[in-house]
């Protein structure tokens, strides 16, 4: 999909739909929230959730102490609906509005998140231009906990078609920078009580 059919898509996505009408709303990322205290991430550890739309991770990020929160989305709408539910708290939150696949990181990061972004590049060359980010934005030896649907869960999202993953596939795809230290499947239920079988994995950032 072409950069402004993407933008175009999620910002009526997001104008369109309440919080908890879109397939991927969780009350709490329970999953992201266990992997981000698995890699040791401090309070102060910087840490950005890509493609994190309004979803209610910053807000439990910032409610258990962490100082260095960051979410990017391609969806100004999205964060706008997160910025307005967390109220004052979200001033301790750094919002980008951006195509991952072509932003320019400003700072590194310790941590980076992505929870069912990716998962809609399904484009060899947009893959590439996201792995280049993540290696520019992840320090040496940060870590990258991506969730993805499962090589056995939905074929599309949000009407759009997905590229499914198990670990190993999403290793060979972010290419040898990266360690995979950790993976698991997980069941997500919609809120309509649909079942979604994702896998999140968890690469250490090493030298190329
Ligand atoms: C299925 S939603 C998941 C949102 C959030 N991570 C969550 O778990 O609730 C996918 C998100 O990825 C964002 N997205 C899709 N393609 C993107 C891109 N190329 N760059 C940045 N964000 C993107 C969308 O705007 C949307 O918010």
């Amino acid at each position: 999909m072409a950069d402004t059919g993407r933008q175009a898509h999620w910002e009526n996505v997001y104008a369109t739909k309440g919080e908890n009408q879109v397939s991927w709303f969780q009350q709490t990322p329970a999953p992201s929230l266990e992997l981000i205290e698995l890699v040791g991430a401090a309070g102060s550890s910087a840490i950005i959730d890509i493609g994190g739309g309004a979803s209610r991770l910053a807000d439990c990020l910032v409610a258990k102490g962490y100082e260095d929160v960051t979410v990017l989305d391609l969806s100004a709408a999205a964060l706008a609906a997160a910025r307005a539910r967390m109220g004052d708290k979200a001033g301790r939150v750094t919002w980008i509005a951006a195509d991952v696949t072509a932003w320019e990181p400003s700072q590194s990061y310790d941590v980076w998140h992505d929870r069912a972004a990716f998962h809609f590049l399904t484009d060899p060359t947009d893959q590439a231009a996201y792995v280049v980010r993540l290696s520019r934005a992840l320090r040496l030896g940060g870590h990258a906990i991506i969730g993805t649907f499962a090589s056995d869960g939905p074929e599309r999202c949000s009407g759009l078609v997905v590229s499914r993953y198990d670990a190993n596939s999403l290793a060979a795809t972010l290419g040898q920078g990266f360690e995979l230290i950790d993976s698991r499947r997980h069941e997500h239920t919609t809120p309509w009580g649909a079942t979604q079988k994702f896998q999140f994995s968890t690469f250490r950032r090493q030298p190329d």
